[in-house]
């Protein structure tokens, strides 16, 4: 049973000793764990996914969705450890009581890259561009914004100076983004989506 926790202040948000970096944060009784997944994840990542509907799915691909190779991993726990420093993809999963709750997608570039160009970052600044998704029954209850001040961790520490994304301009998304200072730098013609930035 998963608790309603928003409201409650987030604390020891902290990087987890061991391997590649495990990121933890706390909010009242509850924990979330955010780390790439291994292959030992993929039976508690199928099981997550089929708590996402198609709804949830199509808001959190949105736009800039990674361009796959064709040597690129087919899933997201076969996607090698991310470094610091590096650019490109990779994936995160939010964990409570060992259940996947939640994904996130990860693209770091310099901010003059032309994946970057719509959110004006300075040119030699590590960018990272993130979007997610919490399974819809536990939807509402405070995970994102728990994941969000997670998050911005996970961004810092592989090297971001920026943390940027492409979301609805109404929704639960903005509502963690405007508390988080994040500013928009483009809208789309029809109102509905925008971009924002905030600095890390
Ligand atoms: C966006 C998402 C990740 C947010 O996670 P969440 O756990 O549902 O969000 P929270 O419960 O932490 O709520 C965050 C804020 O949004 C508000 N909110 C929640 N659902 C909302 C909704 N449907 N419409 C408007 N605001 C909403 C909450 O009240 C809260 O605001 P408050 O703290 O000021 O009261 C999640 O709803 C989701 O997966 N949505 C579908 C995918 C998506 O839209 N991803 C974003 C694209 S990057």
């Amino acid at each position: 049973m998963i608790p309603d926790i928003r409201g409650q202040p987030i604390t020891d948000v902290r990087v987890v000793d061991g391997g590649w970096p495990e990121f933890a944060g706390r909010c009242g009784e509850l924990e979330m764990f955010v780390r790439q997944p291994t292959p030992e994840d993929n039976g508690k990542i199928i099981a997550g996914a089929q708590r996402v509907s198609a709804w949830t799915r199509e808001r959190y691909e949105m736009r800039n969705l990674p361009t796959l190779k064709e040597d690129d991993p087919k899933h997201i726990w076969d996607w090698p450890p991310f470094q610091p420093g590096q650019t490109g993809w990779f994936f995160v999963v939010m964990v409570v009581n060992d259940a996947v709750v939640g994904f996130g997608r990860h693209h770091y570039q310099q901010g003059d890259h032309q994946a970057m160009k719509w959110y004006d970052c300075p040119a030699g600044d590590m960018v990272a561009e993130c979007s997610l998704c919490v399974v819809d029954d536990l939807q509402g209850k405070g995970l994102g914004s728990l994941y969000g001040q997670i998050n911005k961790l996970v961004c810092k520490t592989m090297g971001a100076k920026w943390l940027v994304g492409t979301t609805y301009t109404k929704g639960a998304m903005m509502r963690i983004r405007h508390r988080d200072g994040f500013d928009v730098t483009w809208v789309s013609d029809d109102g509905t989506q925008c971009r924002v930035r905030g600095k890390l």
